[in-house]
């Protein structure tokens, strides 16, 4: 039977960014005789536009029986105005804790070709591919009791909990390993183990499951150093694991050592391999409509679905090294482009054309 594959284009440039992710997604079925099949359906504000609700029963269901899901991006100025809980982005949400996609895989890579793009010195980051692990569904995003209250001297007091089972480290400790095997086989794990008591338990049972991956060299850090040696020298990283709260800081420093948000692909992952992918940007509300805006991380993301949740490594290369190819053809879209010579800025659908060639 083949695997299934739900598609969420979303809102703002959502659907012209899955456009030609769909595109390549189609070439590679066909010149690898891929068991997939696809189908759209609605998150976000078109869902709310359609339906009244960022996440319709039936999309949940739709998410739920397939085996990944491809999402655009969701949100835009049109919903704004609704309160929190009635939000596009409230879609997503939904769909990370439904499914209990608790593993974020967020690789941050420096393509030689835009060296130039990043904020960094090129020696720096020259070569830069990291990936980041975060644990997305647990820690003090999510932990009880958490609120404002008034005391009773009359003021107020603002308080979370930073809280992780056994479980729920064991969990995103294996996802790490795993990921960590299949690249340099070193894991770096991030905590706080000398302020926070959760971390001290983080820290014993990243030890714990070292022992099932002898094949992974395991370290450890403070978050306070793995900021600064992000920007001190980030090439010393292969895969970072980390808690819910250091990974949102952290992978959006690593994100940004490349400088270019339109390139950067992630995936969110449960305990059953299923995941949700899509790219790290939003919906850019900016530049929708305009074939402008850059579709590679979108495109990206399909080769992180092949590889993590339909087990199609090959086809996954080949789409990586298809987007280096139309990099080291010249080829930027307007939020790469630098005026560099032998490069010509090009629309999105010229993009997708051009990774599928
Ligand atoms: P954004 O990521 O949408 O845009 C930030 C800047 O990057 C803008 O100037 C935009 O034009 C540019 N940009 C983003 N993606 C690009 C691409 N593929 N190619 C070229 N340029 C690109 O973040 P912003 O502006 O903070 O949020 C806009 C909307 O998106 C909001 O409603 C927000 O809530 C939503 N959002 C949704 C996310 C998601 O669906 N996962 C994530 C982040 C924001
Ligand atoms: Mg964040």
């Amino acid at each position: 039977m083949s695997k299934q594959i739900l598609v969420l284009p979303g809102d703002g440039i959502g659907p012209e960014i899955v456009t030609e992710a769909i595109k390549v997604l189609a070439a590679v079925k066909d010149k690898f005789q891929l068991a997939i099949d696809w189908q759209e359906g609605l998150v976000g504000g078109v869902a709310i536009d359609a339906e009244g609700v960022p996440l319709p029963e039936s999309t949940l269901a739709q998410a739920k029986a397939a085996d990944a899901i491809l999402l655009g991006a969701v949100g835009g100025p049109k919903w704004d105005q609704l309160e929190m809980a009635k939000r596009p982005e409230k879609g997503l949400l939904g769909l990370r804790a439904e499914l209990q996609l608790f593993g974020n895989l967020r690789p941050a890579i420096l393509y030689p070709q835009l060296a130039n793009a990043s904020t960094l010195k090129p020696e720096v980051v020259a070569g830069l591919d990291i990936l980041i692990v975060r644990e997305l569904t647990g820690g003090i995003y999510f932990g009880q009791p958490r609120g404002i209250k008034t005391l009773d001297n009359g003021e107020r007091q603002g308080f979370n909990t930073y809280v992780y089972s056994e479980s729920e480290i064991r969990r995103i400790a294996k996802v790490a390993f795993e990921a960590a095997q299949k690249r340099q086989g070193k894991l770096c794990s991030v905590d706080k183990a000398n302020v926070l008591e959760a971390t001290v338990l983080w820290r014993e049972v990243m030890e714990e499951v070292a022992k099932d991956y002898p094949d992974v060299e395991l370290s450890h850090m403070y978050v306070d150093n793995a900021a600064m040696q992000l920007v001190r020298a980030p090439k010393q990283f292969d895969v970072i694991v980390t808690g819910n709260m250091f990974g949102d800081i952290l992978s959006d420093a690593a994100a940004m050592l490349t400088g270019s948000i339109g390139m950067l692909p992630s995936a969110s992952l449960n305990a059953e391999g299923k995941g949700m992918y899509e790219p790290i940007h939003g919906s850019a509300p900016d530049i929708a409509g305009k074939e402008v805006a850059n579709p590679l991380a979108t495109i990206l993301s399909i080769a992180m679905m092949l590889r993590y949740s339909l087990g199609y490594p090959e086809p996954a290369d080949a789409i990586e090294a298809a987007v280096k190819q139309v990099l080291a053809d010249g080829l930027r879209t307007a939020d790469i482009y630098t005026e560099e010579t032998d490069t010509r800025q090009v629309s999105t659908k010229a993009m997708g054309d051009a990774v599928v060639a």
